[in-house]
């Protein structure tokens, strides 16, 4: 990899500002073609999340942040309520490309309120759209660094030689950089755990075979790739440890809505005695939403499944049903892993005390 695309010696960067413009690596080449592209306007940025150029909860809500920062940094107006306006309208493109990961709208409503608090303080507009691009660079550090917290907090219960089953892709790549359930995995290896992941393929958009997989063999940590359905049988051989994945969105209760898939995994763990974690930052947790049943879930298209890397693999014609989410009620959930600690149940409690102190407001 060249320097500029990395954030160390072997973690790709997902996303980042130079030149005026927003650059990605895009995801949907990867592993075969490491392609950088780039992005000067709030519409082109929606596609590049609609389409998964960029994805991943923690990476939607970085380039959501800097579809705002576009959109301030684009916009030709003089005066502060046009400003405002284009804003709205900005927040409105992004929020509607993807339905289930929570950063998305979260990145957008924090950098809309900023925008609103400057312009009533009497910032002019190319102040605005400066401190939008500033604050946009500060969040993908600020990710960046709660994804570390989380690794450490995580890595203290990963036991020692521990076989961890991951699903789909919460790496850097899901990330501004370090990762979510991965980074867990990275901080427990540099910890000098020995650890060895099952990674899932992660049917039908393959983020773990092509995503995850190439993660970590960049980082030499030991895994193999298994087909999603082999989860049953290498639990009941006494082959998995411990079961981690990330979470796009998580209710009041606990309840979390990650990637297809990952509801079979808790319930399989829970039979064989399994702990099973979901890691995600504290900008995760939607505490308004009672439980997961309120979490929208995305349904994408039927050549995700009915064809693999464009050749078809099913009748013509057949009739496809493609849910990319579940929801995972939080009975299944040993602990959920945040910045901020891990919550244990009852979730009601540590999540709301976890999203405080996240927030400055609880000791
Ligand atoms: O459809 P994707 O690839 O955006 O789904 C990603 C996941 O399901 C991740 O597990 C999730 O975003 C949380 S980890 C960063």
């Amino acid at each position: 990899m060249t320097p500029d695309l990395q954030l160390s010696m072997t973690t790709p960067r997902t996303i980042w500002w130079a030149d005026g413009k927003v650059h990605m690596i895009d995801q949907r080449q990867l592993p075969q073609t490491v392609e950088i592209v780039d992005f000067d306007d709030v519409q082109g940025i929606a596609l590049a999340i609609n389409e998964m150029v960029v994805r991943g909860a923690p990476a939607i809500g970085a380039a959501a942040a800097f579809g705002m920062a576009v959109a301030a940094q684009g916009s030709p107006v003089a005066d502060t309520a046009t400003l405002l306006a284009d804003l709205r309208q900005a927040k409105t493109v992004l929020d509607a490309a993807r339905p289930t990961a929570v950063n998305l709208s979260w990145a957008t409503s924090r950098f809309l309120q900023m925008a609103e608090r400057l312009a009533g303080d009497g910032a002019m507009v190319n102040e605005i759209a400066k401190a939008l691009l500033a604050e946009a660079e500060a969040f993908v550090a600020q990710d960046i660094e709660i994804n570390q917290r989380m690794g450490r907090h995580g890595a203290e219960v990963i036991p020692q030689g521990a076989n961890i089953l991951h699903h789909c892709n919460t790496g850097s790549l899901a990330t501004a950089g370090y990762g979510t359930a991965l980074g867990v995995v990275r901080a427990a290896h540099v910890a000098g755990k020995h650890i060895h992941v099952w990674v899932d393929e992660t049917r039908p958009r393959l983020q773990g075979a092509r995503l995850t997989a190439w993660e970590l063999m960049l980082e030499d940590i030991p895994m193999h790739l298994v087909v999603d359905s082999a989860s049953g049988l290498l639990m009941r051989q006494g082959k998995v440890d411990v079961v981690l994945f990330g979470a796009d969105r998580v209710a009041a209760n606990g309840d979390v809505a990650n990637k297809i898939g990952s509801y079979n995994l808790a319930i399989l763990a829970q039979e064989h005695g399994i702990p099973c974690y979901a890691v995600v930052p504290t900008s995760t947790i939607e505490p308004t939403l009672a439980d997961g049943d309120q979490i929208p879930i995305e349904e994408r298209s039927w050549l995700e499944v009915a064809t693999l890397a464009g050749v078809p693999v099913a009748p013509n014609d057949v009739l496809v049903y493609n849910p990319a989410f579940d929801i995972t009620p939080h009975r299944y959930l040993t602990g959920i892993i945040t910045e901020e600690g891990i919550c244990y149940p009852p979730f009601e409690q540590s999540l709301k005390h976890a999203k405080l102190r996240a927030e400055g407001r609880d000791s």
